[in-house]
């Protein structure tokens, strides 16, 4: 289903791809074809498990009878399908009694599929992933995102400024739900960041622990909206207490 999304958002995003709707700022551009990708799945899955649970970002939640619940982000990386920047993902999660069993993260324009099932592992495109041996900060190469509203950017800028001179270099590649793929597959030592919600999150960080990641927020907590900081354990703890050294755990970073 997933997959079938991801075609459809290639086959038919227009030459002139308007904005729809702006939410929380300007620069957070929910397109047409946000909102049809995942009306297109939620009609795919409800058909099928009409029972379930469904948690989407663009059309908000459906309580259900089951135990099951699919989380789904349309588009991650939403900017970068309006610019046609091929780094972009359909996230598709799923989670019984609220525990991430099953995750999907479908780049089509990467020509790449990452899959995981709970306690099974995870894969690209059929390929086993593992994640990058723990390395010490000052060579790991770190992901990170930064929210919509300007504000919160501010004090991220702050924070990655910081990190920068202490850290291989720093990428922001804008989807949240790659860079957890990009945990896993060992195609960067680790990623944070603050302000991420569960769609973003749901498959992706299924993804990265089952290729062999730590995802979690500060301190033991859950990876949240506060936080969500992904890496292999011994690069973890070194992020983990830089970025605690930084700031990054105030209320108001
Ligand atoms: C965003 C992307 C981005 C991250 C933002 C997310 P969207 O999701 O994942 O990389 O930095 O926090 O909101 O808006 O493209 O679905
Ligand atoms: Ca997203």
């Amino acid at each position: 289903m997933a997959g079938e999304a991801a075609r459809m958002l290639v086959e038919r995003r227009p030459a002139d791809l308007g904005v729809a709707i702006t939410k929380s700022s300007p620069t957070d551009v929910v397109t047409e074809m946000d909102t049809a990708a995942e009306q297109l799945l939620r009609k795919m899955i409800l058909e099928q498990r009409p029972d379930d649970a469904f948690l989407g970002e663009e059309g908000g939640a459906n309580s259900g009878r089951s135990t099951v619940r699919w989380v789904i982000d349309p588009i991650d990386g939403t900017v970068n399908y309006l610019y046609d920047l091929p780094h972009w993902s359909v996230s598709v999660g799923v989670e019984v009694d609220g525990v991430a069993v099953a995750g999907v993260v479908a780049a089509p324009r990467l020509g790449e599929t990452y899959t995981a099932v709970r306690d099974a592992g995870s894969w690209c495109n059929g390929v086993r992933l593992r994640v990058r041996p723990p390395t010490d900060l000052g060579r790991a190469l770190i992901a990170t995102g930064f929210g919509y509203r300007s504000e919160r950017r501010e004090r991220q800028g702050v924070i990655v400024g910081a990190l920068l001179p202490r850290v291989r270099d720093i990428r922001r590649a804008g989807s949240a739900a790659l860079d957890l793929c990009a945990v896993a597959a060992g195609r960067v030592d680790g990623y944070y960041e603050r302000g991420t919600h569960d769609w973003d999150r749901s498959a992706g960080a299924l993804i990265a622990t089952e290729a062999g990641a730590i995802v979690q927020g500060f301190h033991g907590q859950s990876a949240s909206e506060a936080m969500v900081l992904a890496a292999p354990p011994g690069t973890f703890t070194a992020l983990h207490d830089a970025l605690i050294e930084l700031g990054a755990g105030a209320p108001d970073y």
